[in-house]
C-alpha cells in the first residue's frame, strides 16, 4: 500500500530545500503518494512563484492564502487551516522544513494529529531566543520522529537536548541539491549584464532579519557602514520586502550613497544564483547564504552576532562579524589583499541529500510494514 506523505512549505527559503525531495519521493510513485501544501506565508510572486518555475517544482497541490500578520496571527492560521486538511488527507507522514513559522505550525498540527513528522534541516541551534527562528527550531525538533540534520553540530545539539540516536540522521544539506541542480541553468542569467557588472568586482548584500532592519537606528547605522564598504567595493543589494518597507516608513530610502550601495527589487534563484557566484564577498544576515556561500567558496561576512551553522565558520568561507564595523573592514581588507581564508564543502553537501532521505524514509515507513 503506498504512504500518503505531505510535504509542507510556506516560505522562500523552504522552496529550494523541498524541491529535490519531492523530486525524489515521485520517482518512487509505487511506495508513496506525495503532496505539496503552500501555507501562503510568502505570496509575492518574487518571493514565491518565480522559485516553483525556476526549481521546476509542481505547483502546490493546496495553497492556504494565510499570508502575512504578527508571529501569534500567522502561526494560528497557518494551523487552523492545516488542522482540517490533515484530519481530511490523513497522512502517514508530514515533512516540514528548516525554521520559519509555517514549519514550527505544520509540525505542532501534526504532532497533535499523532502524525509522524520528519524535519529537514534539524538541529541547528544559534542559543539565541530572541530569533523567532530558533523557537520555531526547538519546538519542531521537540516534536519531530525523524530529524535530518546538515552538519554535525546538528547531532550533537539535539543529543544534548536528549532526543535518541537512532532518531537523528546526518545526511547531509539538501539546498545543496539544488544548488548544484541549478549551476548550470544559473550560469544562463543575464543578471550581471542588466546591473553593468563585471564579475568578481561588487559584492552582494541581503538584509532582512528583524534584529539588523525593524529598528530604525540600527538600519541607519548599518547603511553607513555599508555605503563605506560600498566605495571600496560595489554593493548590490536585491531588497527583501519586509526591509524595502522599513526603508520606506523610517524615511531612510534617500540617506545613503546610491553609487555604493544599489538597491534592487528581490531576485529570482537562477539570477540570485549568478549574482552570488561573481561577487567578490557577500555580506549576509540570512542562514542560506551562509552556507551557498560556503559550497561556493565565496567569502562570506554574516551580519548577525551568532550562526546556528557553525560549520560554514570552522570549514567554509563564512565569518561572523556582527554589525561591528571594525570586523566588518578588517575581514574586507583581507578579502581584497587575498588573505582571507578560503573554505572547503562539510561533508555530505554533495547533491545527494534527497536520496540519503528518502532511502531512510523508505527503510523506516515501508520496510518494516
Ligand atoms: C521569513 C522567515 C525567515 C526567513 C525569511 C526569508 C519566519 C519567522 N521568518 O521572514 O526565517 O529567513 O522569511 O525571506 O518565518 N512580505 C511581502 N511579501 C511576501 C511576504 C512578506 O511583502 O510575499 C512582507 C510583509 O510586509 C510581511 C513581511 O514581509 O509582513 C515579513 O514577512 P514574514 O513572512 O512574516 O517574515 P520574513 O521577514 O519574510
Amino acid at each position: 500500500m503506498t504512504k500518503r506523505i505531505i510535504l509542507i512549505v510556506g516560505a522562500r527559503p523552504n522552496f529550494m530545500k523541498a524541491a529535490p525531495l519531492l523530486k525524489q519521493l515521485q520517482l518512487h510513485s509505487d511506495k508513496f503518494e506525495a503532496s505539496l501544501i503552500h501555507t501562503g506565508q510568502h505570496y509575492d510572486y518574487e518571493l514565491s512563484q518565480l522559485f516553483f518555475e525556476q526549481l521546476k517544482m509542481k505547483p502546490p497541490d493546496i495553497f492556504l492564502g494565510v499570508g502575512s500578520g504578527s508571529h501569534a496571527y500567522q502561526t494560528a492560521q497557518i494551523m487552523m487551516r492545516l488542522e482540517e486538511l490533515l484530519i481530511e488527507k490523513k497522512p502517514d507522514l508530514v515533512i516540514v522544513f528548516g525554521d520559519v513559522n509555517s514549519t514550527m505550525a505544520g509540525a505542532i498540527v501534526a504532532a497533535k494529529l499523532c502524525i509522524g513528522v520528519a524535519h529537514v534541516e534539524a538541529g541547528l541551534r544559534s542559543f539565541d531566543n530572541t530569533m523567532p527562528e530558533e523557537i520555531n527550531r526547538i519546538v519542531t525538533d521537540r516534536l519531530s520522529q525523524y530529524l535530518f540534520v546538515t552538519e554535525a553540530s546538528g547531532k550533537r545539539n539535539l543529543m544534548h537536548e536528549g532526543v535518541p540516536d537512532e532518531n537523528i540522521y546526518l545526511v547531509g544539506n539538501i539546498m545543496i541539491d539544488s544548488l548544484i541542480n541549478s549551476l548550470s541553468p544559473a550560469d544562463g542569467s543575464d543578471i550581471l549584464d542588466r546591473l553593468g557588472l563585471r564579475p568578481g568586482e561588487y559584492a552582494t548584500l541581503t538584509l532582512h532579519r528583524p534584529s539588523n532592519v525593524d529598528d530604525k537606528s540600527v538600519l541607519e547605522d548599518l547603511l553607513i557602514v555599508l555605503g563605506k564598504v560600498g566605495m571600496k567595493t560595489p554593493v548590490v543589494f536585491p531588497c527583501h520586502p519586509r526591509t524595502m518597507k522599513n526603508l520606506t516608513e523610517f524615511g531612510l530610502s534617500g540617506k545613503y550613497n546610491k553609487d555604493a550601495l544599489r538597491i534592487i527589487e528581490p531576485l529570482g534563484y537562477l539570477d540570485f544564483l549568478k549574482l552570488q557566484k561573481e561577487s567578490r564577498f557577500v555580506l549576509t544576515d540570512s542562514g542560506g547564504i551562509q552556507e551557498e556561500t560556503t559550497y561556493l567558496g565565496i567569502p562570506c561576512l554574516t551580519l548577525r552576532n551568532n550562526t546556528e551553522r557553525p560549520v560554514t565558520v570552522e570549514a567554509g568561507s563564512n565569518t561572523v562579524t556582527a554589525i561591528d564595523p571594525a570586523k566588518i573592514y578588517e575581514a574586507i581588507d583581507q578579502i581584497l589583499d587575498g588573505s582571507y581564508k578560503s573554505g572547503t564543502a562539510p561533508e555530505l553537501w554533495d547533491g545527494n541529500t534527497a536520496e540519503r532521505i528518502v532511502n531512510i524514509i523508505i527503510k523506516e515507513l515501508c520496510d518494516i510494514s
